[in-house]
């Protein structure tokens, strides 16, 4: 083949663990609307950040310290991130990964979350808990689109690692991994019930 692709952009997309999910995600659930109904400046926060929905992002981001079921998550979590910085072939020079920080969002319906990245982190990810049939997945930007400048758009049959953005569907249970700077977004959630997710932030120190 006379043509390679260099500088690839990966995403990790895994089960937390192999049994015992729902359990997990029940407990987990029902700790983060405790965690909603308790927050009153995240709720206040979100009204006007996060509209229609709820994020502990500006409150509560460091629920890892906080909370034994979280702190559990972190341990489940470490041990994927550590496997998805490998592959990225990251040279800790004997440091150790830490989780920064740690939020809820709970996503009613209507609710959206607009096109961002996670600044002061190198991995960064989000965990399932709660995805109604329907909800809206976790949708990734190409990170040269600025750069395109005058290349034609792609043909409809493109192939998805030539596509300007891939959709993650939003699945319970299951872990997203990705590289701090890589943009993405939540779409409208248009069906009846709440979307719930755990983010995240990664250094290495
Ligand atoms: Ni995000």
């Amino acid at each position: 083949m006379s043509i390679k692709s260099w500088f690839p952009t990966y995403i990790y997309s895994k089960a937390l663990q192999a049994s015992g999910l729902a359990k997990l995600n029940n407990e987990l659930a029902e700790e983060c609307r405790n965690l909603r109904d308790y927050d009153k400046a995240g709720r206040a926060w979100s009204k006007k950040n996060y509209p229609g929905g709820y994020t502990s992002y500006a409150s509560m981001n460091e629920l890892q310290r906080f909370s034994s079921t979280f702190a559990e998550l972190e341990k489940k979590i470490n041990k994927h991130v550590l496997k998805y910085s490998k592959a990225l072939d990251f040279d800790l020079q004997g440091k150790s990964i830490r989780m920064t920080d740690c939020w809820v969002n709970i996503m009613p319906p209507l609710a959206a979350h607009s096109l961002h990245l996670h600044p002061l982190a190198f991995i960064s990810g989000t965990y399932y808990v709660t995805t109604p049939v329907g909800c809206p997945g976790l949708k990734f930007e190409d990170p040269r689109l600025d750069r395109f400048m005058a290349a034609p758009p792609r043909t409809a049959s493109a192939r998805n690692e030539n596509k300007a953005h891939i959709i993650y569907p939003a699945k319970a249970g299951n872990l997203l991994l990705f590289e701090s700077w890589l943009r993405h977004e939540v779409a409208q959630n248009r069906v009846s019930k709440e979307r719930i997710s755990i983010s995240f932030n990664y250094n290495w120190s």
